[in-house]
């Protein structure tokens, strides 16, 4: 493929419209698509919170706001999104089911010179090309929260990932302002596996009551200079999410994966973090 124009993302979740404010951004025509209209809409509410900041930093002005916001097209019309895409980047939940079935029906939609990728924290790039005819067009895209303020991206190659592709790849996460960094498909890649261990074992420090959550955040915040500590990254991940993460790191690397009780507890009540309301902590 010459050159990457339009970029379809699935999920206008906070991942999904971070990718999109970033892609518009950057240049790119955009569309983010979602299963309801109300989901989309908070999505864009989350990119003109984010545009606000900028333009209230002074970052950006008022007009490249709305330049930004209207390059942003949102639908919940699956085929339709995808019919020109150049590159598809999906951001759903991390299920590998759900996954699988999405980029079967992307494979069926797409041209065949469209190249998938996807935002997956830890699962395989690889069972996810192999349920496409197009493995060599699949790519891990995985970028961090906040996706317009962090500067890594973390790329994965799948088992038959081509060199081709992650060509395109690097010229378009260059382009969006970002600094790749290349691993191979192994669960949890570079970043999800070191920062699960971690953030499992401050829960493991909360559930055994050898501090609260507030000093172990403190402590990992002065002692280590982490923007956030440990609790309050979690929160900031989603709890969900976390949970997913651990369970299939410990169903792939075992013992040392093995999720806490108390985000399995927190999650159950409902408690997904700061996107709920309520965490560890309480935002409401
Ligand atoms: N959009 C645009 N700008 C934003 C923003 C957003 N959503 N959020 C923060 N900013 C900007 C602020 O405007 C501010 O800009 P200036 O430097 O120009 O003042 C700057 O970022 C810092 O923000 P704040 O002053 O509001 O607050 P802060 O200093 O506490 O930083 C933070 C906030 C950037 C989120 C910081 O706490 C941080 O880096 N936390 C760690 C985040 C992290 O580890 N993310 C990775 C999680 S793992 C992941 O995402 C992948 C996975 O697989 C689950």
């Amino acid at each position: 493929m010459s050159e990457v124009e339009k970029i379809s993302i699935l999920g206008a979740g906070i991942m999904g419209s971070g990718i999109a404010q970033v892609a518009s951004q950057s240049g790119y025509r955009v569309t983010m698509v979602d299963v309801e209209d109300r989901f989309l809409q908070r999505g864009f509410d989350s990119i003109m919170k984010s545009l606000s900041k900028m333009q209230t930093k002074g970052k950006i002005t008022e007009d490249r706001v709305e330049k930004i916001r209207a390059n942003i097209k949102g639908t919940t019309d699956f085929k339709h999104a995808l019919e020109d895409a150049d590159l598809v980047i999906e951001a759903v939940p991390e299920d590998l089911e759900l996954k699988k079935q999405i980029f079967r029906d992307l494979d069926t939609t797409c041209s065949m010179h469209t190249i998938l990728a996807s935002n997956t924290s830890s699962l395989s790039i690889t069972d996810l090309g192999a349920v496409t005819k197009r493995a060599d067009k699949v790519i891990g895209m995985h970028f961090a929260n906040p996706v317009p303020v962090m500067m890594g991206l973390e790329v994965i190659l799948g088992a038959d990932t081509s060199q081709d592709t992650l060509e395109v790849i690097r010229k378009v996460a260059t382009k969006m302002g970002k600094d790749p960094h290349f691993c191979k498909d192994y669960p949890g890649f570079i970043g999800s596996r070191l920062l699960n261990a971690f953030l499992n074992e401050a829960f493991w420090e909360l559930f055994e009551g050898i501090a609260s959550a507030e000093d172990i955040d403190r402590h990992c915040k002065q002692q280590f200079r982490h923007p956030m500590g440990p609790l309050e990254l979690a929160d900031f991940i989603g709890l969900d999410t976390l949970l997913s993460i651990c369970e299939y790191l410990h169903k792939e690397l075992h013992e040392r994966f093995r999720p806490c009780p108390l985000i399995k507890q927190l999650v159950a009540a409902g408690h997904y973090g700061r996107k709920a309301g309520k965490g560890v902590y309480d935002y409401s």
